[in-house]
């Protein structure tokens, strides 16, 4: 995929080798938190086995107004037993805000920098202390509450990359409200969804942002968002609008691309319902007492896809979620007081919300927050950005380092990367040849490469090596952190012990575990448990080496990972099915060599449709305005009839087979009509 892999023989000769292992580097070693494997096997053993103790220790470390009241943990994964139900030293009080912000202070740390704000547009940059950081939350805390929000109360937030975002969270955390982040690349549709899911009274958002050369009108999103809210009569009291892009005053500048201010910008106000950030913030006090919370309140809920095509609002809750994002924080990336840690991921996803806000927050670490895009100027600029902080550690996605790989390599080198130190991946398999450049161009061969897996329901990492103690193989998550025990089950749910394969599965709870499925207790059970009674159920496939070493192999549902992002096929089809020509879609997954996977649909028209490109852009159109642009398929496919077995179920196994022109389709005996296949193949996307 490099251009110009020849100058880098090494990338030849490691990436046919699954077995070859990697040494943490020294310099990583010789002052990590963990240093030998040994040492983490030892830690590894008390998590697992005295989990009060390990966590009890490390939950001292955290600020907690009353002690818990009942055991510190308490679990039913045994759906045969009774309902399932995770608690982690209920009864205790605390609040995460306090802990992140005004404990770090109290330690001296309130003229540090939290975060360094790095702008769509190079140059456009900022910086903010511990100390202001606390000040704004408090302030922000106080126009919540004057806006009539409480404690449990849920709030929307639909925001570009921007210091306001973790205030907003932070404030929220502050007064026991529950956040409820929606990824600003969603459809209006798909907000509205989820504000009405959550049934939120207040939603933060600002004017607009500047995507690399994209300019995105987030309020005009948000309004449409909320018209379809008030037309279901389930209005949202307030919209809180940061102004980020447009100017106060008159702006006479010329516009540039990418950069602020934005005169284009066209933002209306609706008078009842919305305010401007700046002007309440003005007017708030920038005293707010802490709300103490249980440890078992809720602190957040995500949306992630689901099989079944409606998103699921992923709870989680203060304390376990706490000291799971701190700890997993602090050993993955083996964080240090002089660290400069940046993460790459948006907050709208679940890796913003642990390892850009809460987990190096608690840590006390400074971190770079990254509004713009890898390619913005160009190619070169996360390392442009690194070189700028002097970023130690650093985390991204595998679908980054595959499209900045086709570029070359001298987009990476002439900038000094000197710095850094641990070098992280997290959101899909990462690809053997990807891991290798990640570590020897980016990482001079000098860095640990750490491939974290976790899911939104994890709350953090759950398999991944240690920077300074596990040996690393390119592929490969390695082994479980601590508190977690793995299993590979066989489809009868027989554990396979030693090498094989199978689903990958959790056998006790540990901290930061999802509690429910926001107002759908049921459907966590089912989602998670039901499967496999006794086991908490990623719905991703494992395979263990002979050497111990985990795999991960990828989903074994109907979810699709696009660069990075959940998508369930039954989304994306009932949005095609919405437009009038179409009759029925089935979509799948298919290989994609930049975003790992993208998705393929077969389309059956209506009677008297005809299939043409138009159609096609048409129905890519379609997916983009109900979920949102990062859904778009990439190929979609005239279908005269599906696949389906004589029961009418359609065989997606074979379309997975179409889609990439593989004719081996194995047992078709159960199909309906068996001369539908070669109809498919011949239709089929030759560009795929
Ligand atoms: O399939 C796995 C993949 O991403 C899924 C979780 O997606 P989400 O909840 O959106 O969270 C993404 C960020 C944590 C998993 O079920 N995944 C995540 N990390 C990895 C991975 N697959 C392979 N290797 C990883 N390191």
């Amino acid at each position: 995929m490099s251009d110009n892999k020849d100058s880098h023989p090494k990338l030849h000769i490691h990436t046919h080798d699954p077995d070859l292992k990697f040494d943490p580097p020294k310099r990583v070693a010789e002052v990590a938190h963990v240093q030998t494997f040994a040492q983490y096997e030892k830690m590894y053993e008390q998590s697992v086995k005295e989990p009060e103790i390990f966590w009890g220790e490390i939950a001292e470390q955290f600020f907690w107004a009353s002690q818990p009241t009942g055991a510190f943990v308490q679990y039913n994964f045994d759906v045969r037993k009774g309902p399932i139900s995770i608690k982690w030293m209920e009864g205790a009080k605390t609040n995460i805000c306090y802990n992140v912000l005004d404990k770090n202070i109290e330690k001296g740390l309130g003229d540090k920098i939290a975060f360094f704000w790095e702008g769509n547009y190079p140059g456009d940059d900022k910086k903010i202390t511990y100390k202001e950081l606390f000040e704004e939350v408090c302030k922000f805390s106080n126009v919540l509450k004057q806006l009539g929000v409480k404690k449990g109360d849920r709030v929307a937030m639909y925001m570009p990359m921007i210091v306001e975002l973790v205030v907003a969270m932070l404030a929220c955390a502050r007064i026991g409200a529950v956040h409820s982040i929606v990824f600003a690349g969603f459809s209006a549709e798909s907000l509205r969804d989820r504000i009405l899911d959550a049934s939120c009274d207040a939603i933060v958002t600002a004017d607009g942002v500047w995507r690399g050369p994209k300019l995105l009108n987030l309020k005009a999103i948000v309004d449409k968002a909320l018209d379809f809210c008030a037309e279901k009569g389930k209005p949202v009291k307030s919209c809180v609008v940061v102004k980020h892009l447009t100017a106060d005053g008159d702006a006479t500048s010329k516009e540039e691309k990418g950069k602020r201010p934005c005169n284009s910008l066209q933002i209306t106000m609706k008078d009842s319902r919305d305010r401007w950030w700046r002007e309440l913030m003005t007017a708030a006090s920038d005293h707010c007492d802490p709300e103490w919370v249980d440890a078992e309140d809720p602190l957040f809920m995500l949306y992630t896809s689901g099989s079944t095509g409606k998103p699921k609002g992923v709870l989680h809750t203060v304390g376990g979620y706490m000291i799971y994002a701190a700890t997993t924080s602090k050993y993955s990336f083996d964080l240090h007081a002089d660290d400069v840690y940046w993460c790459t991921a948006d907050i709208g996803w679940i890796t913003g919300h642990t390892y850009v806000c809460y987990g190096p927050l608690a840590n006390g670490v400074t971190s770079v927050i990254f509004e713009g895009t890898p390619m913005f100027p160009d190619a070169g600029r996360l390392w442009d950005v690194v070189d700028k902080y002097k970023v130690t550690k650093f985390y991204t996605a595998p679908t980054a380092i595959r499209s900045l790989m086709k570029f070359g390599d001298n987009f990476v080198t002439k900038y000094d990367r000197s710095s850094l130190k641990v070098l992280g991946t997290v959101g899909e398999p990462i690809n053997p040849e990807a891991w290798h450049w990640y570590n020897t161009v980016v990482g001079n061969g000098n860095c640990a490469v750490v491939d974290t897996f976790w899911q939104t329901e994890t709350g953090g990492h759950v398999i991944t090596p240690l920077p300074g103690a596990t040996k690393t193989k390119a592929g490969s998550a390695t082994f479980p952190f601590f508190g977690i025990v793995p299993a590979i089950l066989s489809e009868d749910g027989v554990e396979v012990k030693g090498p094989g394969q199978g689903y990958l599965v959790f056998k006790q709870a540990w901290p930061g575990l999802m509690r429910t499925v926001y107002g759908d207790h049921e459907r966590f059970e089912t989602t998670y448990f039901k499967k496999f009674p006794g086991y908490y159920c990623t719905g991703d496939g494992a395979k263990r080496d002979e050497e111990g070493y985990l795999w991960i192999t990828g989903r074994i549902d109907d979810l699709v990972n696009v660069s990075g992002h959940l998508l369930s096929t039954a989304e994306v089809e009932s949005a095609l099915i919405e437009h009038d020509s179409v009759a029925e879609a089935a979509s799948v997954s298919h290989p994609h060599s930049i975003k790992g996977e993208c998705i393929y649909c077969f389309v059956t028209l209506n009677e008297g449709e005809a299939f043409t490109e138009e159609l096609s852009k048409e129905l890519k159109q379609v997916v983009r305005e109900k979920i949102g642009p990062f859904a778009q398929p990439d190929f979609i496919q005239n279908a005269p009839a599906l696949p389906k077995t004589r029961s009418g179920k359609i065989m997606r196994r074979i379309l997975r087979k179409i889609a990439v022109n593989d004719r081996d389709v194995g047992d078709t005996s159960t199909l309906a009509d068996e001369s539908v296949i070669d109809t498919l193949f011949s239709l089929r996307c030759p560009s795929a």
